[in-house]
């Protein structure tokens, strides 16, 4: 049996016990979403495309430069190299289901479901959103992987008809390990597709209002913030709050370390478009932008990508 044949078996056979078991049967998401483009082949969009071809979806990634999708292809390839010496996994025929383009044209023309992961910044993704509402089939449904922008917001350069249909798909890095996915400014229909399309990509659906920051940034941020501020004013050191978070609280890490795998600029940059942005939370003292981490910014003190940042790290 082909390895799609074997695929589609297993799904019907899921379908059926589901039924048996009296549980309502969910939506097939396959049979609305065939092909999906992936826009930004970075950190983020390598990983959707991968997992979403894992899963059996034909995709096309699209970045800007020949360079930026053949840097996310090695990643994706590396890391499908690593699962299959874990899990049954075939490297060969899920890259045989992804296609790149530069052409952002092309990657649109045919895709049921776009998922934009460049850049976090308002501008360049409403400009991206506009011209592919002009090419993409009238039911495509545009999905963003924004950490901090409002759906809302990214959607305000494309139809009203797209605009119903734009939501938040917010994928976890890694994304070939982490099992969340959040889904915001969806309901009805749409949201039922979005959950079974989640579920079939291997992960955990969550829903949220179109807030900034759904639920993990927004409850992550203000910890963060709390547990830097906490070291300013002296009150313990950094090592003591994380050993204090992963001992007391049971967290994997504590939040420097978190900071420092996220990316100190990252944060920074999350909280500053909430304190001086439109989103709702401008002038919240909780989310005003740091003196000390601007230091660290200029000083290129990133966290583990540039080898400093709350700690050191050697490579
Ligand atoms: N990194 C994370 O941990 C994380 C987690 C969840 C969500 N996100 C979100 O995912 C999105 C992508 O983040 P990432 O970490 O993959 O970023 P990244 O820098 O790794 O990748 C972004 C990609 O966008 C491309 N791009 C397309 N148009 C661009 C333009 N006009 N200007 C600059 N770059 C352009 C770049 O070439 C690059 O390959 C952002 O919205 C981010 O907030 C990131």
């Amino acid at each position: 049996m082909s390895t799609n044949a074997k695929e589609t078996a297993l799904r019907r056979q899921k379908q059926l016990l589901s039924h048996l078991k009296g549980e309502s049967a969910e939506t097939d998401p396959k049979e609305q979403i065939k092909q999906v483009a992936v826009y930004g082949a970075g950190i983020m969009g390598g990983g959707i495309a991968q997992v979403v071809a894992q899963a059996g979806y034909k995709v096309t990634l699209w970045d800007i430069q020949q360079s930026d999708i053949d840097r996310g292809m090695q990643t994706i390839r590396n890391s499908l190299e690593r699962l299959s010496k874990k899990q049954e996994i075939d490297p060969t025929s899920v890259l045989r289901r992804i296609s790149t383009t530069t052409s952002q044209i092309q990657a649109a023309h045919a895709a049921d479901l776009v998922i934009e992961a460049i850049v976090e910044d308002l501008k360049t993704k409403q400009q991206l959103l506009e011209r592919l509402d002009k090419v993409a089939k009238p039911s495509c449904i545009f999905a963003t992987n924004t950490s901090s922008l409002l759906v809302r917001d990214i959607a305000k350069t494309v139809s009203g008809a797209r605009k119903a249909r734009t939501v938040a798909l917010h994928f976890f890095n890694p994304v070939a390990i982490m099992q969340l996915v959040e889904i915001a400014n969806a309901d009805g229909a749409l949201l039922d597709l979005l959950k079974a399309f989640v579920r079939d990509i291997g992960k955990v659906p969550v829903v949220c209002r179109d807030t900034p920051g759904f639920i993990v940034n927004r409850l992550l941020v203000p910890y963060n913030n709390e547990a830097r501020q906490m070291v300013e004013r002296g009150d313990a050191s950094i090592e003591d709050v994380d050993t204090a978070m992963r001992l007391g609280a049971g967290y994997p890490m504590g939040p420097f370390e978190l900071m420092d795998m996220t990316g100190i600029d990252v944060g920074y940059h999350i909280m500053k478009g909430w304190y001086e942005g439109a989103s709702g939370l401008q002038g919240d003292p909780r989310f005003k932008p740091s003196k000390e981490v601007e230091q660290m910014i200029k000083k290129n003190h990133l966290g583990h990508k540039t080898g400093r940042g709350y700690y050191t790290y050697t490579k």
